[in-house]
């Protein structure tokens, strides 16, 4: 049913080339999340908790992929990509429970515009340099397979693996 009393609202993300990390397996889970955070950020009322638990759980499983193949490849359990993962996903469930519970959509519709803004910077600095890394070991995600495993670090990585980082 659409919500006729209620005025359009805009997404302020959209997938592009920026966004884009030549890693298919992890564009393609980017996009199906920003596809998700645009139908939630232009929901009607009736709709939103929906789309925003919908995003949640592909977060869940984002989120775990990424941290599955950092696991892999050599990064310790409390790298810094990892723990920002769990605050941000700590902090979604949180939001769908008020959602939930007390029907606050005005802090879903808040969430959901910061996650447009988190995102980017997210993609583009902790997952650009996890692409990098992967795309380097030749990593096969499928199998968890590390093809060239010359090109690990001898050490774990406690950072993100980025200049950003340490
Ligand atoms: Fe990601
Ligand atoms: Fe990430």
């Amino acid at each position: 049913m659409t919500d006729t009393a209620s005025p359009p609202r805009n997404a302020n993300i959209k997938w592009g080339a920026a966004l884009e990390l030549e890693l298919a397996f992890m564009d393609d889970t980017h996009q199906e999340f920003i596809d998700l955070l645009v139908k939630t950020q232009t929901a009607n009322d009736e709709d939103l908790v929906d789309c925003f638990d919908a995003m949640v759980q592909h977060t869940i499983e984002h989120f775990g992929a990424e941290d599955r193949w950092m696991r892999d490849t050599q990064f310790s359990s409390g790298n810094c990509h990892t723990l920002q993962h769990n605050v941000v996903l700590q902090v979604m469930q949180e939001g769908l429970r008020r959602g939930r519970d007390h029907s606050d959509l005005d802090l879903l519709r808040e969430m959901a515009k910061e996650l447009g803004i988190w995102f980017p910077q997210h993609a583009q600095s902790m997952d650009a340099a996890l692409a990098l890394h992967l795309r380097r070991v030749a990593y096969d995600q499928a199998t968890g397979e590390v093809r060239n495993p010359d090109e690990l670090p001898k050490s774990q990585i406690h950072g993100c693996g980025g200049s950003s980082c340490s």
